[in-house]
Formats: C-alpha cells, structure tokens, sequence
C-alpha cells in the first residue's frame, strides 16, 4: 500500500508530554487515570456510556442501553429525547440564557452574536416554518446553505421537529445536489442567495433552480437574504426566510423523539458508484458528540471553541452543531476563507474572541507555513489552551509548526481519528494525559474496542500493517445507509465476521500502542481532508462527451496532502488539445464541485487492463507517484499502452 501518512518512520520523534500546568486542571490527568477509565469502559461498556447520556436532558429514560443484533444497534432503547432541547433549550433555561452560543464572523466582516436565549427564540421561529411548510417527522429536509448561523438554525430546527436533515457542502455543483436530492427524497430546500469566499459572492440559489430541473419532487425552497445578489424566485415554490420568520411564534415545544429516531443523513463518497448517505439517529449520536467534546476537547463552561470545518461536512455536524452546543459552550462561526484578507484571517479572530481551542485540518495549516510566520506573529494568541487536527494524517512539520507557532509551544494537540460514518472521533490524545507524536491519533477513546487485522482476522503485532478495525458498537456509530441496508452490510461489515466494523482505513500500532494511520485502502482520495470516490470523478468525466473512458488516481502532494491525477482516452473524432484538458477539468468541476477537478489530466491511447477488463489502477498510480511503472504488468492485455501512458506523463 502506498502510504499517505509521511510520519510514519518517525517513530523515534520527539514525544510531546502534556505540561503540568494543563493536566491538573484537565478532566484526565493522567496516563493512569486514562487507563483506568479505559479499562472499566471496554468491560462495561454500557455502564460507561449510559452515564455519558445521563448528563443529557431526557423526557423519557431508555430501557435497555444497547441492543446489538450485529450490524444493527439500538442504543438507549425505549428513551425518548429532543436533540434540538439538549442543545439549546436546556442552556437557555439557566445561567447560560445570555452567554453566547455562536460568535459569527461573515467574510466581508459583519459581526454577530447569538445567545442561547436568542438561539432558542430563532430556532422555535424556524421549526414553526419548518412545519408551516408541511415538514412531519421523518421527513427529509435539504440544506445547502453558506457558512451563517442560519445553517445551525435551520439543522436544529429540523431535530426539533424529528425531521431528518441532509446537509450539501456548499461548495458542490447543481448534479450533486440533484442525486442527493433524489436518494434522500427531501421535499423542502433550505438555501441562501449565495454565500461571501474570497471577497466574492459564490451564488446558490442559482445552483439549487439548476438542480431543481431535473426534479420536481420538491414543493418549497425556503431562502435566506445573504448576500442580496440577484436571484430568481419561482412564485409558488419559493419563499423568503424573512418572510417566513415574520409570520410564526417564537415558541415551540420540543417533544421527545425515540433515541433510534433518524437525525441526519449526510451523504460521503465510497468506492464505488454513487455517494452513500450515511444515516445517524438521535440519542446515541448526541451521546458520542457530548461526550468527546467534554473529554478530548475538555471543554468548559469558559471556552471559546473554534472548529473551522464548513456545516456541510461530519465535522462540522458533530464538532459546530451538536457536540458544542450541546456541553454549552461558546462558538466562533466563520463564513469565509482562511486567507481572505489575507493569512492572517484566523489569527486575528483567535486574538478578537479570545478563543481556547482551535481545532482545524493540516491542509491548512500546511497553507499557514508556506505563508509565512508573520501572520500569526502578529496576534496574540495567548488565550489557546489546547490545538486539534482532522481529516488526514498530520505531517511532523505541521505538527511542530502548529505546536510552535500557534499553540506557543504550551498547547497540547489532539490529532482525532474518525469517519462520517463514525459520527464522533473514535482515536485521540486525551489531553492532559497522553503522550503526543507528531503523526499518530495515538490511542482509542473510551468504550471504542479498536484494533488491526490481518487478512485472515488476526490481530497485526506492533509494527506490522493491517486494517483499522472497531469490534464494539459505539453510540454515535452509523446506522445505515440511507436506503441501502445490503449496501451498508457489504461496505463495513463483511471483511470479518462477528460484528466488526471495519472503517477501510489501513494503520499500525508502535509498542506503546499508538495508531498510526497509513491511508484508505479503498479507492477513495483524501483530497485536504475531504473524501472523494475515484469512481465518482471518473463517471463524471465519462460524461463529457469527448471522453472514451477514464481512470482516475490520486498522487501524493505538499499542500493537500493527495491531488488527483486523471488518464483519460479520448472518442475518435476528438484530439488532445489544452483546450479540451481545461474543459474536462471545468467538467468535472461543474458535475461534482471544485474540489474534485483533477489537477493533473493526462490524455492517453488506452489504459492498462487486465485481460478481464479491469482497469489496473495500481500501475497508473506508480506511475503518478515515481514516474514509472516497474511493478507486475504480465497480467496487462496490451503492453503497448505503458509505453504510451509513459509518454503522457512527460507531456
Ligand atoms: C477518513 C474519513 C473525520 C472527519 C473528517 C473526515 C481520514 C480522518 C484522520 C486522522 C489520519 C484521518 C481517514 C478516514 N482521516 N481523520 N486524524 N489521521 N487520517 O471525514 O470524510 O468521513 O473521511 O479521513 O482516512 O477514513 P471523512
């Protein structure tokens, strides 16, 4: 397997232990206090995690903790609980009413600040239009919205009410949406006229009408007055969010939902065909995000916590939305780019808003160091207490930078392991009390029974690679895909037997026991800590006209950690031109989003088959990471293709 993990013969690095000063404030002080906890969770599991969900408000307590008929668990079974209540309400009906829940910042530098009482009253407002527009419970509700509070409000608003939400990264193309739209079945959009990035508006709505051609299953598309861009607005469909906030209450009661009731799908690329909706339910998920949140970002009631993932991705469900708001705490939002002014965009706000934990992905932080020191010099950021990193595995040279240059030397850094599938990070430091190595997410979080196997299932000794695997149910575990139960049994569940997930990533554990992470093992890119299906670009590309077939792999690359290489045959009556390679790229980027064009596109005369017809990725993905091909080609059906592929690469 190539590794896209550069850390891994660092063994040896420096082992950052964390500093006196923030263990005897943390909630795990020790390596002893971890293990211990450690233990008595992977023993009685149950007794652990049940004391987790009892720090969240329920109206109905649950039966039976967990029910596990492998793949299928049901976690706090017969309980009955609003999410939406645990995240807001609980807080506005205490000493939290007039903290801040949500410190906005929009890109042009408009200022916001939400209160927990002020959250609830815009929340009620909302779930009130929610169910004037006809949503029921169990319906699903899409959004496709900008960084702006309203993203918030509207997912939350959707949890109140059990309606399910299917949140769509603003950053992808009207296809996108349509498929989502169609495997979801959502009836209802919640959009904005556009969102701020890099001093532009980056208009939706318009996206949301192209999609919508394609369909007609929706009734009503719900828009918020972002940007004042102009928009076009079909009289019997669309409706003003203003407008709509001006008719209703702002009271609503939450009832409780079963723990089982279906909170959100989100949708992630696997290895083949189209995107899976990953299904999370209510109960268990709030469980898993309250519960890291309070243990590996210790967080507190003084915190400023500042994750700056985007709404439209795992993390910033579980690490903006519910986790936080669930333990209380206050946020920063921001809608724009990292480097918008300039570099100094983040830094600024950190020293601004005071913020305590900073958790972001190392593909920017990557771009912090190749802008330069003198953007974080010049803030203060003395009021960070502990560092976070997600997404892909963290090189030492950004680790270090992170450590020195934000976190001033004193902050520990957690390097949190997990999945959209997952739900909530599965292996992580504790802070105040294990061992950091840059490059490794070292060791598992309570109640998570994770471990590596070989082929044949038994566990790999230190050293040796084999497949990450977790063998316990956890809370925040993903239910289903959407739709596709046989689809969910076959991706996660069938590399073993017994019940064992296993999360298609390939790792090693040092002799102390840290997980190393190695890369995906399936043919999924890890594009600056974004997932992307190999299969996805290709048939996007195969739908240009131009195009014979496609192969696409990825090559390791300094900013984003992987880029996508493309090797594409083209139909007779067309030839290879710059033209056509910025026209396919600008293809996919309309199909799919941005973020999947192919940095590189290489024509070829054919591509390297089996003599069964399969396309040998492995040879196309040597070749883009060293220039050749010197592995087995006796199984190729032509040998002349090499030659030619060779040749593309030069060009
Ligand atoms: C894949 C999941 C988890 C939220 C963001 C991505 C990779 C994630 C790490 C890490 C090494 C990591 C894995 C995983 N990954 N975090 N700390 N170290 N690799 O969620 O899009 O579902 O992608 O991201 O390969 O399987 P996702």
């Amino acid at each position: 397997m190539s590794s896209q993990n550069p850390s891994l013969n660092h063994d040896k690095d420096t082992v950052h232990k964390p500093s006196k000063e923030f263990s005897s404030k943390a909630r795990i002080s020790s390596m002893g206090a971890y293990r211990k906890l450690y233990k008595e969770s992977i023993e009685k599991p149950n007794k652990f995690w049940a004391r987790e969900a009892k720090e969240l408000v329920w109206q109905k307590p649950w039966e039976k903790v967990l029910t596990w008929k492998a793949p299928h668990a049901k976690w706090f079974d017969g309980g009955k609980l609003n999410v939406c209540e645990n995240c807001v309400d609980r807080h506005a009906a205490g000493p939290r009413k007039n903290k801040a829940a949500i410190i906005w910042e929009g890109e042009p530098g408009d200022k916001r600040v939400i209160t927990y009482g002020q959250l609830q009253k815009d929340v009620c407002r909302f779930a009130n239009v929610l169910l004037k527009n006809g949503v029921k419970a169990k319906d699903c509700v899409l959004i496709y919205m900008p960084m702006v509070p309203e993203a918030a409000i509207a997912m939350l608003a959707c949890a109140r009410i059990g309606a399910v939400h299917n949140v769509v990264f603003g950053g992808f193309a009207a296809e996108a949406i349509a498929d989502r739209l169609e495997d979801s079945g959502a009836k209802v959009i919640v959009t904005a006229d556009g969102g701020w990035r890099r001093g532009k508006v980056v208009a939706l709505k318009p996206v949301v009408d192209e999609a919508l051609t394609k369909s007609s299953q929706v009734t009503r598309v719900i828009v918020l007055n972002r940007c004042n861009n102009s928009i076009a607005m079909e009289p019997t469909r669309d409706v003003w969010w203003h407008d709509e906030v001006g008719t209703v209450s702002s009271k609503h009661i939450a009832k409780g939902f079963d723990s089982e009731h279906p909170l959100f799908v989100l949708y992630t690329s696997g290895s083949t065909g189209k995107p899976k909706g990953i299904l999370h339910t209510s109960g268990g998920y709030l469980t898993g995000t309250y519960s890291t949140c309070k243990y590996i970002f210790d967080m507190r009631d003084e915190d400023v916590f500042w994750c700056t993932a985007d709404v439209g991705w795992i993390t910033g469900h579980s690490y903006i939305v519910y986790g936080p708001l669930a333990n209380g705490v206050t946020q920063v939002m921001y809608e724009g780019a990292p480097n918008f002014p300039d570099f100094g965009r983040f830094w600024k706000m950190v020293e601004e808003y005071g913020v305590t934990i900073f958790y972001t992905a190392p593909t920017a932080i990557r771009a912090f160091i190749k802008a330069g020191n003198p953007f974080p010099e010049a803030h203060d950021l003395s009021s960070l207490r502990l560092l976070g990193s997600v997404g892909e595995p963290i090189n030492p040279e950004a680790w270090n930078w992170y450590h020195k240059y934000i976190g001033g030397g004193k902050c520990p850094i957690v390097d949190t392991w997990w999945q959209t599938e997952t739900g909530a990070i599965l292996i992580s430091p504790i802070p105040g009390a294990t061992p950091c190595k840059p490059g490794t997410a070292t060791l598992p979080f309570f109640g998570i029974d994770a471990a590596i196997l070989d082929d044949a299932g038994k566990e790999c000794k230190a050293g040796e690679d084999g497949r990450l695997v977790i063998r316990k149910p956890w809370p925040s575990m993903i239910r289903s895909i959407y739709g596709d139960k046989e689809r969910f049994k076959k991706t996660y569940w069938s590399d073993y037997a017994g019940g064992i997930y296993s999360a298609g990533d390939g790792a090693r554990r040092d002799k102390d026991g840290n997980f190393w992470i190695i890369g995906r093992l399936d043919d999924v890119l890890n594009v600056s800590g974004h997932r992307l299906g190999t299969a996805e670009i290709e048939s996007a590309l195969v739908s240009h006209p131009a195009v014979a077939e496609a192969a696409v792999v990825g090559r390791p690359d300094d900013m984003k950690g992987q880029a996508v290489a493309a090797f594409v045959t083209l139909k007779e009556e067309f030839v290879e031109s710059e033209n056509l390679r910025d026209e396919l790229r600008n293809h996919v980027g309309k199909v799919i989003g941005a973020i999947a064009k192919p940095d590189d596109l290489h024509f070829a005369v054919g591509l390297p088959k089996t003599r069964s017809g399969k396309i040998m990725r492995r040879l196309l993905k040597e070749l883009v990471c060293t220039g050749r091909i010197s592995g087995n080609i006796t199984t190729l059906e032509d040998g002349s293709v090499i030659d030619s592929l060779l040749r593309s690469i030069k060009r």
